[in-house]
């Protein structure tokens, strides 16, 4: 039986109508003298973090993206991660992976296009079945997401009967159709802490997992997944910063391993880090996390000197101005989920963004 305000089978089963969207042309991309002037006051936000050489390149895109996002009633999701020219210029909502999840429950446009990796678009979708989410590359994907498969969480189940599955949203929405609840990095505590029992698994997260371990009493059975960006943190490099700079701010993220985050001031999800330094003003800090980040942080806190490890997501970087404008003009690449699981993955989603403090 469904809970009040909860989907079931028969509701997730109905499929949306086929949208038939008409042709566009591509737009003329040239740096003329007029556009140079009508994006001069957006150049005067980011110059301190896009050189103005790469400038002239970016502009017509951004123009061009940004007019076409009218014309195809469509609305640009985009992760933390992503690179400035996106993040600043093209960006409707900008946010992490919880932000991001929320916000695409209130979206009123018919299009969603999602800056980000595919699981990130596949959560648009399930919480929007009959829009049209549309990722600009395909192929964006996730070393934690590709950890673990539903099977996989099925045999977790059997393995540990009765014991509560949290499944971090860096999955597949089959992966979330099998478990109880998602999470993110910053609602992991609150959700572990939710059911009121001494164990639950938080997979597939391993490093997030030993740290939200560290912070409760709850037993936190954890699996083997890792970020390919955080893993490659270690806690000597970041002695190191403290080493060349006494004074140095280190904020890191919870995907990074426990003896990381041991070395850090704050750790938090990329909004949390991002409120951290808007709030604390370090003179000072480096972000332990993807590397795109100080970079859009900068733009908004020039009085933080950012010094910048650069780890790039290589998921997060197939996203260009190119291809979300691929995007608008074809109306690809369109993300969908099928629906024989999308309502239990749903469920998951929307019962983490419905858990009251
Ligand atoms: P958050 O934005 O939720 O902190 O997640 C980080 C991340 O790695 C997303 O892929
Ligand atoms: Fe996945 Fe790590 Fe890239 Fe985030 S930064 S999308 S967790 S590989």
């Amino acid at each position: 039986m469904a809970l009040a305000g909860e989907l079931t089978r028969e509701t997730a089963l109905v499929k949306p109508k086929a949208r038939v969207f008409k042709p566009v042309d591509m737009p003329e991309l040239e740096y003329t003298p007029g556009l140079a002037k009508e994006m001069a006051p957006l150049y005067e936000k980011v110059k301190n973090v896009i050189p103005s050489v790469e400038w002239p390149f970016f502009a017509p895109y951004i123009h061009a993206i940004n007019r076409l996002k009218k014309e195809r009633d469509a609305v640009i999701l985009a992760h933390n991660y992503q690179t400035p020219e996106i993040f600043h210029g093209v960006a409707d909502i900008a946010g992490d992976s919880l932000q991001l999840a929320k916000e695409a429950t209130k979206v009123e446009a018919s299009v969603i296009i999602q800056c980000g990796v595919h699981f990130m678009a596949e959560t648009s979708k399930l919480l929007n079945p009959t829009k049209t989410v549309l990722i600009p590359d395909v192929k964006a994907g996730c070393s934690l997401a590709d950890s673990i498969t539903g099977a996989d969480v099925r045999l977790l189940r059997e393995t540990y009967p009765g014991v509560p599955i949290i499944t971090y949203v860096n999955t597949s929405a089959e992966v979330k159709a099998e478990s109880d609840i998602c999470c993110t990095s910053s609602n992991a505590l609150k959700i572990v802490e939710s059911f009121g029992v001494d164990r639950v698994l938080c997979i597939p997260d391993e490093y997030l997992a030993q740290n939200i371990a560290k912070q409760t009493d709850v037993k936190v059975i954890a699996w083997k997944g890792h970020c390919e960006v955080h893993e490659r943190f270690t806690p000597e490099e970041l002695r190191q910063y403290r080493k060349d700079d006494p004074n140095i701010v280190i904020i890191a993220h919870p995907e990074c391993p426990p003896a990381v985050v041991a070395e850090a001031d704050f750790s938090g999800s990329t909004s949390g880090m991002i409120d951290w330094v808007k709030k604390n003003k370090p003179a000072r800090v480096v972000m332990v996390t993807e590397c795109s980040m100080s970079d859009n942080v900068a733009v908004e806190n020039p009085d933080v000197e950012f010094v910048r490890p650069c780890n790039l997501c290589p998921h997060m970087k197939r996203i260009s101005l190119k291809n979300i404008l691929d995007s608008l003009v074809y109306m690809r690449e369109e993300v969908t989920v099928d629906p024989l699981i999308a309502g239990r993955a749903r469920l998951a989603v929307e019962r983490m963004i419905n858990l009251k403090n």
